[in-house]
């Protein structure tokens, strides 16, 4: 029963989470949920796991209940048992409403722990950087911060649950037993109840049996009134993952949550998501567009600019100004605030990051990415031996051998060096083929004459190339230029022999 819970509610959020972008506007654009990997795994398994105990803890119980009621109605009569269920509920009511905290509780530890899990990969993914720079006491000094706060949260939570379960020892078992005895007792001390005809030995042996079945019953609604400890921290987990849930689905309607830090000064300019996007072929235009970030901070207030296919356009400006910016409200990852896009459909638009990133798979699957081997095999646009050519175009033709083929799986990330890992990028881009290509900041570790091959190619395989980059050696390759000065203006005008080139 668990497994299947786990697999339905899994499989639930997995979709919305990789929805769209979801998973990257859960952390970019949102700030309500900061790690979704401890919630996608263990939250949802303890919530599962809390969940199916709670059935079995509550089922037996009740099943006593529910015979021992019967039995001694019949044999004392209504008032005994009635007083028993009177009981159990002001006591549970009394017991939830003490636990309350708990569930808060719980909620925070799930969150404090996934911080310190999260810091701990983060040091895994950046250990080489971190070994260079001798990172390490800084990285412990930040990892022991965390665990300090988790483990002080957690004492807290064990002192409480340890004077709660005082509190519900006496509550559930003592008291219960006292007052199952009294109710037992009642009919014994009155004068003609037929239970008292008989010898003694008779009475005797009534009350002894009648007790014996109120200790059942004290037992089971004390059991019972305990899993009602289980449900508070039910309902811990509950709420991370209806947080989750909730967040997910904003975020699929648009809808962001955040800190601003301009909060109130961008009225004039819109709301996210006011903007149009249109889908053309071809052309990539924008229209009075302002570029803001997640943020709320206006990098420049009214962007307009129409580029056709075949006319490569190189973006330059300082660092900051806005250029990776612009790409993501092209690449819809960032919402659009007003004005017009005009922009062929996503497929068609192929994106070149500043840092390389590289699959978990064999080397055909780093070439073809985003696509699988089946995919490719289904489009039959390409084979083997074409991925072979443009390894050799951006001169990474001795990998195939020096790695063992196509099939080899490796984690790339490492095997590759940040220039061949560029390079792969471009081999990527060639398989691809899309109308327009944003290469941004992406061959800055790649040899000024693999560049050139690399730009003289797509001019032949028809690829628009919109370039980050600051070599002035790139200019040739470019009809217009985008200046972005990072004040808030900008300048989109063609490259002619007089143009002032800048860069290095
Ligand atoms: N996810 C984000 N949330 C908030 N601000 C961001 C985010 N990404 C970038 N910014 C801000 O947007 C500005 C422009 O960034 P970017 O476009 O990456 O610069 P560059 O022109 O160097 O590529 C920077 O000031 C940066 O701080
Ligand atoms: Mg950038």
């Amino acid at each position: 029963m668990k497994l299947r819970m786990r697999t339905n509610i899994t499989r639930y959020l997995l979709e919305q989470y990789l929805k769209g972008f979801t998973y990257y506007k859960m952390t970019n654009l949102d700030t309500r949920i900061a790690n979704p990997d401890q919630l996608l795994t263990t939250d949802i398994d303890k919530f599962c796991d809390s969940c199916t105990d709670l059935y079995s803890n509550i089922a037996k119980p009740i099943l006593d209940i529910g015979i021992y009621v019967y039995r001694l109605t019949s044999s004392l009569g209504g008032q005994t048992p009635a007083m028993m269920l009177a009981y159990l509920v002001v006591a549970g009511t009394f017991l939830t409403h003490l636990r309350k905290p708990i569930a808060s509780m719980t909620a925070k530890e799930q969150r404090l722990e996934g911080e310190y899990r999260h810091i701990n990969s983060r040091l895994i993914t950046n250990s080489e950087e971190i070994a260079f720079y001798r990172g390490n006491n800084r990285e412990k000094l930040t990892l022991f911060t965390s665990f300090h706060k988790l483990i002080k949260h957690l004492r807290g939570l064990l002192e409480f649950k340890v004077a709660m379960g005082v509190v519900d020892n006496f509550v559930g078992k003592y008291v219960a037993t006292v007052v199952g005895f009294y109710a037992v007792s009642i009919p014994f001390f009155q004068k003609d109840h037929p239970m008292l005809r008989g010898t003694s030995q008779h009475r005797f042996k009534h009350y002894y049996e009648n007790g014996r079945m109120l200790v059942k019953l004290a037992e089971a609604i004390g059991r019972l009134v305990l899993a009602g400890r289980e449900m508070t921290r039910l309902a811990g987990f509950t709420a991370r993952v209806t947080e989750i849930r909730g967040v997910l689905q904003d975020l699929n309607e648009g809808k962001y949550q955040r800190t601003m830090v301009a909060e109130g000064k961008n009225e004039s300019i819109g709301k996210p998501g006011s903007g149009r996007i249109v889908a053309k072929d071809n052309i990539i235009r924008f229209e009075h567009v302002p570029l803001i970030t997640p943020n709320g901070d206006v990098l420049i207030k009214d962007l307009s600019f129409e580029v056709k296919s075949g006319i490569n356009v190189l973006v330059c400006g300082p660092n900051g100004c806005g250029k990776s910016s612009l790409f993501r409200v092209l690449g819809e990852l960032w919402p659009v605030w007003g004005g017009t896009v005009t922009k062929p459909p996503s497929g068609k638009l192929f994106y070149i990051p500043q840092r390389p990133y590289m699959t978990l798979g064999t080397l055909r699957d780093q070439v073809i990415y985003p696509h699988t081997q089946a995919e490719m095999l289904r489009r039959g646009n390409a084979k083997d031996e074409d991925l072979q050519k443009y390894l050799d175009l951006v001169q990474l033709g001795h990998l195939l051998e020096r790695e063992g083929g196509w099939n080899t799986v490796a984690d790339w990330m490492d095997v590759l060096s940040g220039g061949e890992k560029q390079r792969i990028a471009m081999a990527r881009l060639f398989y691809h083929k899309p109308q327009f290509a944003i290469l941004d900041e992406c061959t800055s570790a790649v040899s000024m004459d693999v560049e050139d091959s690399m730009y003289s190619y797509c001019r032949q395989a028809n690829i628009t190339l919109f370039t980050v980059s600051h070599r002035r050696s790139l200019w040739k390759h470019h009809e217009y230029y985008l200046l972005m000065d990072g004040r808030g203006s900008f300048e989109f005008k063609p490259i002619d022999p007089d143009t002032e080139e800048f860069g290095s």
